[in-house]
């Protein structure tokens, strides 16, 4: 995102705590971005199928995020969070068409995938459980932990992962029922580069907004349950084929 030029000159060192939440999220961090999960995209072990899996259904998760930053907005008391949230939702609204693209280029249905979204067939319950607490957090916790658990640590993590994937990602050109062209490559990509600066902005507003060793503790929780749950949702996702999720109204997967 390009926030102003003066919203830059904000960006400040961090106080102590911020390393403590740092080293608190990382073993989390670390096990989404170099964990099994994430390396078997990045040498392109995962089958197509299974890129289908998680590509349907972490749809529903990425279709709400700009209502869950919107849910957020509502908190703000200066211009600097104001603009950061405004500008990111207008992002993150283009980002969830990219996805449907992704799927497409995956040989995903956008009907298939609109359906999930929009509750025409049931989420993944570990999908729900992701959706459910960063509606939650984002309703009803502080703003600092609002954008902690959904700025810094999910569009945090999914800058690393997207960096981390991108190349084994594109290497499902050579596979067959896979169309690589640059629509489908268009969400990885962007996320691999131009994501970088929501995190370091995010981390910003956290830091004027949680000033209480309380509110410190609790901007950590947020932070934390957001990749734990992503990770969870992730995991669950790859294994649940579409084809088993979709066929019959009351998979046990979809339960
Ligand atoms: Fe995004």
């Amino acid at each position: 995102m390009n926030m102003n030029a003066s919203a830059v000159h904000k960006i400040s060192s961090h106080p102590r705590w911020v390393a403590t939440m740092y080293e608190f999220v990382a073993p989390h961090w670390d096990n989404l971005v170099n964990g099994p999960w994430a390396e078997s995209i990045a040498s392109t072990r995962l089958s197509v199928q299974e890129m289908q899996g998680w590509i349907l259904h972490i749809y529903p998760f990425i279709y709400d995020f700009p209502k869950f930053l919107a849910e957020a907005l509502i908190k703000v008391e200066d211009d600097f969070s104001r603009t950061f949230l405004i500008e990111n939702i207008r992002i993150e609204k283009a980002h969830a068409e990219h996805w449907l693209w992704m799927g497409e280029g995956f040989g995903l249905d956008r009907q298939q995938m609109l359906d999930l979204a929009e509750g025409g067939t049931p989420p993944l319950r570990d999908v729900q459980s992701l959706t459910d607490w960063v509606w939650r957090v984002n309703t009803k916790g502080s703003l600092a932990e609002a954008v902690a658990a959904t700025s810094f640590a999910i569009e945090g993590v999914t800058g690393a992962i997207a960096r981390k994937v991108c190349a084994g990602f594109e290497a499902y050109r050579d596979k067959p029922g896979v169309d690589m062209n640059p629509r489908t490559y268009k969400w990885i990509r962007e996320h691999s580069h131009y994501d970088d600066e929501h995190p370091k902005f995010a981390l910003e507003i956290v830091k004027h907004y949680a000033i209480t060793p309380r509110m410190q503790r609790q901007v950590m929780y947020a932070a934390k349950r957001s990749l734990e749950l992503l990770h969870l949702a992730l995991v669950t996702s790859t294994q649940t084929l579409p084809a088993k999720a979709t066929s019959a109204g009351f998979s046990r997967e979809a339960a």
